[in-house]
C-alpha cells in the first residue's frame, strides 16, 4: 500500500508543524505529514542504526518505571515501528502486558521477528482503529516514542487520555532541538529536524494539561552515543532521519559525497529526550 504522494513544482510551500518553509526546486516535497511516515522507514536500515541506541531507550524507560509509584498492568506503545521502544519497556516492566502498534507492516512483521517477550505483543493497525476495539479505560500507560510529532490533530491527549485506566498515564517521549542539532545532516533537513523539537510538542493540541484532569511531569535525559559513521551513512541514504524525506536523491547523495571526505570512522551524536508524563489525577 503506498500512501505517499509526490509533487514537484519549481518553488514549493508546505505548512510544517506551524511553520510555512519555502523550498526551491532542488529539493522534492512531499505532502500529508502523517502519510508520510508509512512507507518511508525502511524497516532493516532503521532498526540497524536505531538498535545503536538501545542502551539508551533502556534507560530513558527506566527514568520513567522509577517515576511511577504503582506497576502498570497493561501498557500500550503506541506506533512502536520495528519494536525498538516495545522492547525497552518489556525489559523494564516485565510485570506488565505490553501491546505495541504500528500502522506499517513491515515495521511490525521485523518487530514481531526480533522482539519475544511472553507479556509482548504486536498489531498493525492504525492507532484510533485499536483504540476504539479495545474501549475506554483499557491502558495504564499509553507511551508514544519519536512519533507524537507525526499524529493528525486528532489523536490527542483529549482522545488518548479516554483510553487510560483511572490512575494511568500518557508519557509522551520526544527528542530535544540539542539532540536534533548533533546529528550531522543537509542544513536544510537539519533546519528542519530541529524545528520539530524546538518546542515541546505534545503541549501543542491541549491548552492545559490541567483542565483535562491531568497532571504533567517533564524530565530529561540525554548522552552521547557513538556511531559507526558506514551505519550513519547508510541511514542518511535511505532518509531514515526526518527531513531527508524532503530532499531529492542527487542533493542527498551529494552530501554523502563531502562527508565521507572526513576520515574519521564514527561520530558521537547526542540523545536526549524529553519525556512527558500526563498522570490522571
Ligand atoms: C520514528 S518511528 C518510532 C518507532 C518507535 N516508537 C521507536 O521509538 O523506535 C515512528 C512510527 O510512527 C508510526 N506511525 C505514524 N503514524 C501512525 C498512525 N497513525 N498509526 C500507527 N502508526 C503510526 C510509523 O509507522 C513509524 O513506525
Amino acid at each position: 500500500m503506498r500512501l505517499q504522494r509526490k509533487y514537484k513544482l519549481n518553488l514549493y510551500f508546505t505548512c510544517s508543524f506551524h511553520q510555512l518553509v519555502l523550498i526551491s526546486d532542488q529539493y522534492r516535497i512531499s505532502v500529508n505529514l502523517l502519510s508520510k511516515t508509512i512507507d518511508r522507514f525502511q524497516s532493516e536500515t532503521y532498526d540497524r542504526f536505531f538498535s545503536l541506541f538501545a542502551s539508551y531507550d533502556e534507560e530513558l524507560i527506566g527514568i520513567l518505571s522509577r517515576l511511577l509509584i504503582d506497576k502498570p498492568g497493561t501498557i500500550l506503545d503506541l506506533a512502536c515501528g520495528v519494536g525498538l521502544s516495545t522492547k525497552a519497556l518489556s525489559l523494564n516492566f516485565k510485570g506488565s502486558e505490553i501491546v505495541g502498534v504500528d500502522i506499517d507492516p513491515s515495521l511490525i512483521s521485523l518487530a514481531e521477528k526480533k522482539v519475544n517477550f511472553p507479556n509482548t505483543r504486536f498489531r498493525c493497525c492504525e492507532i484510533s482503529k485499536l483504540l476504539e476495539e479495545v474501549g475506554k479505560k483499557s491502558f495504564d500507560i499509553i507511551f508514544v516514542k519519536s512519533a507524537y510529532h507525526y499524529f493528525e490533530d486528532e489523536i490527542s491527549l483529549p482522545y488518548l487520555k479516554k483510553f487510560l485506566r483511572d490512575d494511568g498515564a500518557i508519557v509522551v517521549a520526544e527528542r530535544t532541538a540539542r539532540s536534533a542539532d548533533s546529528y550531522p545532516l543537509p542544513e536544510i533537513a537539519s533546519a528542519y529536524w530541529k524545528n520539530i523539537f524546538s518546542e515541546p510538542r505534545p503541549d501543542r493540541r491541549v491548552n492545559s494539561p490541567s483542565s483535562l484532569g491531568l497532571s504533567l511531569f517533564i524530565s530529561c535525559y540525554g548522552k552521547f552515543i557513538t556511531v559507526p559513521k558506514s551505519l550513519y551513512i547508510d541511514a542518511v541514504r535511505e532518509n531514515q532521519l526526518v527531513g531527508l524525506w524532503m530532499l531529492q536523491p542527487h542533493f542527498i547523495s551529494a552530501w554523502i559525497e563531502q562527508f565521507s571526505k572526513d576520515r574519521y570512522a564514527s561520530l558521537e551524536v547526542l540523545e536526549e529526550f524529553w519525556l512527558y508524563v500526563y498522570r490522571n489525577k
